[in-house]
């Protein structure tokens, strides 16, 4: 009943013309039906992929705003404006964001509501630590990160949001956590926000697992079940790889 989500994360990769070339020979692609597909792209790209797309189903989002709607905040982008450009999502607290820019739980909140005040649709990061995974202590920094990013949002706003669950050390270093384990962690999760919520609440909310996904792992992830897809860095850049990631989710 939860749709598939497979969500490109390009980070800060792709100029505006390879964005548009990327979109070309995207679209010249059949995706598969039945999973939802969404590219969320640096700031600059996102105008010339939601012209691309917008006769499409593929979603765009961006991978980070500011709270504030307007105002004097040099340098940021509010979630009116990007909802203005058409669009659907906005990453919130990705570990990279957390670590190399000091966002703090309660940015991530702020940011999150900002995002669905909006109209759109947060994919809300969480994950632990290499350390934290091995002192045991992962599942209780992650529901923390849970319940400070959701404060403040109402049930019917929670059962809408995708929550990604990366763990810091699976992040680009080709070291996925196993199937098993990303089921366990979405389990955790969407328990986490059965206790926040209800239960169908958590039977709404889709969580997506992140982290050296690649299309050779896609289908494994996808049976398991509470994985509902996945947040793509490294193999959301190609179209042909996006393509297959999308045929195995579905
Ligand atoms: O947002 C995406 C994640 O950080 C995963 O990146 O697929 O390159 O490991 P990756």
């Amino acid at each position: 009943m939860r749709t598939p989500l497979i969500a490109g994360n390009w980070k800060m990769n792709m100029t505006v013309q390879q964005a548009g070339a990327f979109a070309d020979e995207l679209l010249k692609n059949n995706l598969k039906e039945g999973v939802e597909a969404a590219i969320c792209a640096p700031f600059i790209d996102l105008p010339v992929l939601a012209g691309k797309f917008k006769e499409t189903d593929i979603k765009v989002g961006a991978q980070n705003v500011y709270f504030e709607k307007s105002g004097a905040f040099t340098g940021e982008i509010s979630a009116p404006m990007l909802r203005e450009l058409g669009m659907h999502y906005v990453i919130t607290g990705h570990s990279e964001r957390r670590e190399l820019f000091g966002e703090t739980d309660n940015d991530v909140n702020k940011k999150s509501r900002a995002v669905l005040e909006a109209g759109m649709t947060p994919i809300i990061c969480v994950g632990e630590t290499e350390e934290e995974r091995e002192s045991g202590q992962y599942t209780a920094k992650v529901a923390g990160q849970v319940t400070a990013a959701l404060e403040g949002i109402s049930p019917e706003s929670a059962g809408g949001l995708v929550i990604a669950y990366e763990p810091i050390w699976a992040i680009g270093t080709g070291k996925s956590a196993t199937s098993d384990d990303a089921d366990a962690m979405c389990r955790s999760i969407r328990s986490e926000v059965e206790k926040l919520y209800d239960k169908n609440t958590a039977d709404r909310v889709r969580i997506l697992y992140g982290g050296s996904v690649k299309p050779a792992t896609i289908e494994e992830l996808m049976s398991k079940s509470d994985v509902d897809g996945a947040l793509v860095g490294g193999a959301s850049l190609k179209p042909e790889d996006y393509t297959a990631l999308i045929a195995g989710a579905a």
